[in-house]
């Protein structure tokens, strides 16, 4: 199973302004077109209540982190909220076999909650040339200092260099995990 991260990032390394701004209103158009892309070799994806509830699409396969359920529940055929202080990641795994790729798409506690449990196999980051001096951070209790290196600290190599994207210089990075 491979677990990819892919998320976008202001310049100084936000995920939005504030829980409710919507990613598709400050990235290019270039990056959208790989979101696309790279999401669309996911069979789930996994993100917060939040994001779940801003970008709502009952077609796609989705597992939900909530505190709202016990354990976890089904809401309709594609979507399954999960408490993960309940239940361990990889029991919500066996209700979704077979599956091949997962794709974390946010926000900071979802991150968080794989980067920490060792669950990351590929992270995908683009940074968008606009800066919005504060907002909500990839992790917590990380510096955007520290990026890139906080993931080569955590055992990721560059799959490729890093490559711009467009004349604005939107970058992207692939990362893998070692
Ligand atoms: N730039 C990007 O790539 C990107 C990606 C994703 C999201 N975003 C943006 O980020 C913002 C949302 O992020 P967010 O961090 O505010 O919210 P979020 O992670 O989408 O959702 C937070 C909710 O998820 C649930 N949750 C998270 N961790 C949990 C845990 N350990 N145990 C139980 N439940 C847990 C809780 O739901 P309950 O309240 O139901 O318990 C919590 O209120 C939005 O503006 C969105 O557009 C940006």
């Amino acid at each position: 199973m491979i677990y990819r991260l892919i998320v976008v990032v202001s310049s100084d390394g936000f995920i939005a302004k504030y829980s409710g701004h919507l990613p598709y209103s400050w990235t290019s158009k270039e990056e959208k077109e790989n979101f696309k892309k790279d999401l669309n070799c996911c069979e789930w994806s996994v993100m917060g209540r939040k994001t779940h509830e801003l970008s709502y699409n009952n077609l796609r396969k989705r597992i939900i982190f909530t505190s709202s359920v016990e354990k976890y529940k089904y809401a309709g055929d594609n979507n399954i909220l999960f408490n993960p202080s309940a239940i361990s990641f990889a029991e919500v795994i066996d209700l979704i076999k077979p599956a091949k790729t997962i794709c974390i798409l946010g926000g900071t506690k979802i991150h968080d909650y794989f980067m920490d449990n060792d669950l990351l196999n590929e992270a995908i980051i683009t940074i968008e040339p606009i800066k919005f001096g504060k907002g909500i951070s990839l992790f917590t209790n990380f510096q955007w200092t520290d990026f890139p290196y906080f993931f080569l600290k955590k055992g990721f190599r560059l799959n490729r260099d890093c490559k711009k994207i467009n004349k604005q210089g939107t970058r992207y990075y692939h990362f893998l995990r070692i």
